[in-house]
């Protein structure tokens, strides 16, 4: 999927990079998806799917509209369609190859569009945004939903992992993407020409009192994230292999008693202004 507008994909396409993303919608579930429902027979467009781990949230919490989700990836609709069919075998959803900056659809095609944790691996988000505009009819919402690897910090404090962190954002800006680009929301989409922008923090906050967050997002989200980098930072050259070692240790370290995790994901809507 290496072309001109978008970067590669940091975190890859692997079965383990499939299975954290199921892992991060799961756990996540309730704090991303909490305010999205769409009216039955609402025309919804999620762009960028990939293995379907936030569609199958979507139908669930919207039933009765009519899904289109779309992804570069064809591997990854393939997954995503049967993840969906398993889950929510009711649900109308139609799957569609596509890139997002040359979508196959008519102008105003869709009542909403949804968008989660794609803008941050495009060099070009701007044009992403703007783009969209054409194939949402004019009053019609779009939510965006993007992490933003700023927002981590943790006890025990570490400056290993926050290294091992770095090694990530700096990777993903090496790529042309930007895992710093949660806090971008609000002027990313006014600056496309939505109208009504709010953005939510959501915070996930971890301890030893959380213990489905300690597994679910400090571990099989948050840290494996940062693991499957693991080759291309030290290729790079970006830190060495038993500063990487530790940094991952550290990490670890705060899903044990004692640890502390925070994370930010931050959450928009907005709207396409009539006319
Ligand atoms: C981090 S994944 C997120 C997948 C899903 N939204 C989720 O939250 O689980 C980013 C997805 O965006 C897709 N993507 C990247 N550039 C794209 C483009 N230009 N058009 C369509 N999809 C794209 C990738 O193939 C990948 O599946």
């Amino acid at each position: 999927m290496d072309t001109a507008t978008t970067t590669r994909y940091v975190h890859g396409y692997s079965a383990r990079e499939a299975g954290r993303l199921g892992d991060q919608a799961d756990t996540l579930a309730a704090l991303l998806h909490t305010g999205t429902a769409y009216p039955a027979g609402s025309r919804v467009l999620e762009v960028g799917c990939g293995v379907g781990a936030q569609t199958v949230h979507l139908v669930r919490a919207s039933p009765g509209v009519h899904l289109t989700a779309v992804d570069v990836s064809a591997a990854s609709l393939a997954e995503a369609r049967a993840r969906v069919t398993g889950a929510a075998p009711g649900a109308d959803v139609v799957w569609r190859a596509a890139d997002l900056f040359d979508l196959p659809f008519p102008d105003a095609s869709f009542d909403h569009l949804f968008v989660c944790f794609v803008l941050e691996h495009l060099a070009d988000p701007h044009r992403a945004l703007t783009g969209l505009r054409r194939v949402l009819r004019p009053g019609g919402t779009i939510t965006v939903i993007e992490g933003d690897h700023g927002s981590a910090f943790f006890h025990p404090a570490s400056i290993f992992a926050t290294a091992a962190v770095d090694c990530l954002v700096q990777l993903q800006a090496d790529a042309g993407g930007d895992g710093l680009l949660g806090r971008r929301l609000q002027p990313l989409l006014a600056g496309a020409g939505y109208g009504e922008v709010r953005v939510e923090p959501r915070p996930v906050y971890v301890d030893a009192t959380r213990p489905a967050l300690v597994e679910g997002f400090t571990l099989q989200t948050f840290t494996a994230m940062v693991e499957s980098v693991r080759e291309d930072a030290l290729l790079a050259g970006l830190i060495t292999e038993q500063a990487w070692d530790r940094g991952v240790t550290d990490l670890r370290r705060t899903a044990e008693d004692g640890g502390t995790f925070h994370y930010t994901f931050f959450k928009a809507t907005a709207v396409l202004p009539a006319g």
